[in-house]
């Protein structure tokens, strides 16, 4: 598939402090359902997939939040940001002094989490494809994920695969805005926030995103 990231930045694409971390600066689209269509006619795809990379979702957020909030558990820490979409959790960890990996299926959020780290003078390295099928890797220290419940497969595949690296001793956070797929068992409950919402992507003004560990 081509990138879709000379469209985003040509037509869509509004840089600004991120909602609720103001800290950081991220790339969104202005309308994102406008910018869904323009790449669903680039592409000449009309079922293509929603370009998730291309907002901050409440959960990245949330998560982003509490990192910056607690940045003793995390400076020094080799951490992984798992579906990182924009980059904002990836961000955060290296602002609190993480050696910070993103992670994502989508090579445009990769492309756009480079971007992003290099304007707001931070390190993250990336680290591509879909890692859900392997074991975690043993060289992390924390795992993070932001908004994954959203899809139930997505969700079941996530909440297995951070179990797995929790029981290996690794420490797990997920961060969840209510979605339809968040498991009812093994999450502890750490913090919660209220996130505003952009009005294209949720039905309410604001979301409230609760931040987990999960259990070994
Ligand atoms: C709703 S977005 C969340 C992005 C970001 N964490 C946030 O909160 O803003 C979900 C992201 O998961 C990515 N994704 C979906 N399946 C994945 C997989 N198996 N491995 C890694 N990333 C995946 C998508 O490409 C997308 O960027």
């Amino acid at each position: 598939m081509p990138s879709l990231l000379g469209l985003f930045f040509d037509r869509f694409a509004r840089l600004a402090p991120a909602l609720l971390v103001p800290e950081l600066r991220l790339w969104s689209a202005q309308d994102l359902t406008a910018f869904w269509e323009a790449c669903q006619a680039a592409t000449s795809n009309p079922t293509l997939e929603l370009p998730y990379w291309a907002v901050v979702w409440p959960g990245g957020a949330g998560l982003a939040r509490y990192l910056l909030d607690h940045p003793d558990m995390f400076e020094g820490k080799k951490v992984l940001d798992l579906a990182a979409g924009s980059g904002i959790v990836a961000l955060a960890a290296a602002r609190v002094g993480a050696i910070s990996t993103a992670n994502d299926i989508d090579p445009d959020a990769l492309e756009l989490c480079r971007l992003a780290s290099q304007i707001n003078g931070l390190q993250i390295t990336d680290l591509p494809g879909d890692l859900l099928d392997r074991d975690p890797p043993s060289w992390f220290h924390v795992i993070l994920a932001g908004d994954v419940f959203y899809e139930q497969r997505l969700a079941e595949r996530c909440m297995r695969w951070m179990r797995m690296a929790a029981r290996a001793g690794l420490s797990c956070l997920v961060a969840d805005a209510g979605r339809r797929y968040r498991p009812q068992v093994g999450l502890t409950p750490l913090a919660s926030y209220t996130v505003p919402t952009l009005p294209e992507v949720e039905t309410t003004a604001a979301k409230e995103v609760t931040v987990y560990e999960i259990g070994r």
